[in-house]
């Protein structure tokens, strides 16, 4: 990896690498937190088995030298071959999108599966990092699944240790992304009572060094610690500490009541976070989450972050557009979404297809299809691209608002809007797959070639439409009508656009 790739590493860990203790399996390693602990890992030497459900080309370029192992946790013979030859394991797992009805009983079932495949290869550890919370109140769904995690996880021979946060601050965590969209977006902010409650936030480096240096340190091997930052505060004045940082005048109205899921869903309209997780995340805010056994410091010491310095480098990461990973990065609710073009049994029966010729290069026309969506929009249509976000955040979808990871670079498995790559050939073709509510599967493929005889680039664009339904045919004809005007418009600009 290069320098610049490497750049979000731990320089200050606080303990010493000891590659030679085995291997190290990373499950959720697409996550955003196993995404972050895996580069750490191999840069510390250890050999490193990640665990996947669905596998990408990235991967490999992402993590050189990892091993890449594809399974779902629910799946229980899967999870014994991945563990077989591992030393501790790291669980990161989370079913969160499912949404709230759903994800309970997947994480269980997922964490059980964990733990008998670990028991049956005689793994030495499980290191699971879960929810801060009072057991003794009564917890969000989302904090009781936490800790119902690692009452499972604990119930085996494998020694397990549990690291317990609250709102992790980092650039592309969702809880931080909530926070700041909300600051920039009200400049009165209405604050029901559970904005009130206290927390004790933590930076997303502090957490990867606890990650590490518990592996790092065997007294840690089977207990369990809580884990927070240097203040405890509420929701309220972690806004205001974030207007403050960000140089925003924000007044808060403080409400007497309550309303998360009305709230959640309402204020998901201003941020990126889809209303699923607002709803799960808002929801937990109603627990106290604060660091009540402070045993970590006698095993693991080292300057911890101050909430304001966590935000500012947050800020700065992603001002200088260097996200290494994002909540977005993990799949979205429905599984089947991960089907790519290729594997479906038969081609889609809709598709459509619109090209142009030019004299410019394939370099610039492909760096200028890289720089759809996001903040930059979809360059000419953007209104009616919106309002198709506005639409499916209404039933809960992803919407438009996702953005992207970065602006300048894009790899496979980014999000763009409510798309994400599915496939990159530099210079060549990018394949978007899209996760808006849709009554079918839909693609859109950007290519560049060069047609036989011409000295010129043809620059297509071509969508796909996979549906069975009544339903889905109509949508495809309802928007038919559209297509020559929406698709030929983006090759046009990308053309114009490209540099
Ligand atoms: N992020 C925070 O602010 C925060 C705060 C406190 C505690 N934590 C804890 O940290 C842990 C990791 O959180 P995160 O934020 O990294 O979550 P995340 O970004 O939502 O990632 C969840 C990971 O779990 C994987 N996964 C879900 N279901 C799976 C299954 N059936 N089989 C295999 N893999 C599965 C996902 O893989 P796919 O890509 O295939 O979906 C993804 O890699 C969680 O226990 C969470 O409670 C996080």
């Amino acid at each position: 990896m290069g320098q610049e790739a490497n750049n979000f590493l731990c320089t200050d860990m606080p303990t010493t690498p000891r590659p030679g203790m085995g291997r190290i399996l990373v499950s959720g390693a697409s996550g955003y937190i196993g995404g972050r602990l895996t580069p750490e890992l191999l840069a510390r030497g250890y050999s490193v088995r990640v665990m996947v459900r669905a596998d990408s080309p990235e991967y490999k370029e992402r993590w050189p030298g990892a091993e890449i192992h594809v399974v779902d946790a629910l799946d229980k013979e899967g999870l014994k071959k991945a563990m077989e030859g591992v030393y501790a394991a790291y669980y990161l797992i989370h079913s969160m999108l499912l949404g709230t009805k759903k994800f309970e009983s997947a994480d269980i079932q997922a964490a059980r599966n964990f733990r008998e495949a670990a028991e049956e290869n005689n793994v030495g550890r499980i290191i699971y990092l879960g929810g801060l919370g009072d057991i003794n109140t009564r917890l969000s769904p989302h904090l009781r699944s936490r800790m119902q995690v690692a009452a499972e996880l604990r119930k085996g021979r494998t020694p397990v240790t549990v690291l317990r946060a609250a709102v992790i601050i980092g650039s592309g965590s969702a809880s931080f992304e909530i926070i700041k969209n909300l600051v920039k977006a009200f400049p009165v902010l209405p604050c029901p009572t559970w904005t009130r409650t206290q927390c004790q936030p933590i930076a997303i480096r502090d957490v990867i060094k606890y990650l590490v240096g518990v592996l790092e340190t065997d007294e840690t091997t089977g207990k369990s610690f809580d884990i927070g930052g240097t203040e405890i505060l509420n929701y309220q004045k972690m806004m205001q500490i974030l207007a403050q940082v960000l140089g925003k005048r924000m007044i808060v109205v403080p409400l007497p009541f309550s309303i998360t899921r009305i709230y959640a869903y309402v204020t998901s309209f201003f941020t990126p976070v889809p209303a699923r997780i607002t709803m799960c995340l808002m929801e937990g805010c109603k627990n106290e989450v604060i660091c009540k056994n402070r045993d970590i410091h006698e095993v693991l010491s080292f300057q911890l972050l101050p909430y304001k310095e966590a935000i500012a480098r947050a800020i700065t990461r992603e001002e200088q557009d260097r996200i290494h990973t994002r909540w977005s990065d993990a799949y979205p609710p429905a599984h089947e979404l991960a089907i790519k073009l290729r594997e479906l049994p038969q081609p889609p029966r809709y598709t459509t297809r619109y090209s142009l010729l030019t004299s410019k290069d394939s370099a610039p026309l492909f760096q200028s299809i890289c720089r759809i969506g996001g903040k930059h929009g979809w360059f000419n249509s953007n209104l009616l691209w919106r309002l198709r976000g506005m639409i499916d955040r209404m039933f809960m979808g992803v919407g438009t608002s996702r953005g992207r990871r970065s602006y300048s670079d894009l790899r496979i498995n980014d999000v763009i809007d409510f798309w994400r790559v599915e496939d990159l050939k530099p210079k060549e073709m990018l394949l978007l797959r899209a996760e808006m509510i849709l009554p079918g599967k839909a693609w859109l493929k950007f290519e560049i070639d060069s047609p036989e005889g011409k000295d010129l680039r043809r620059l297509s664009v071509e969508a796909f439409f996979d549906t069975r339904g009544l339903f889905g045919k109509i949508y495809w004809y309802m928007f038919m009508p559209f297509h020559r005007f929406i698709f030929y418009d983006i090759i046009n600009q990308i053309e114009k656009r490209s540099q």
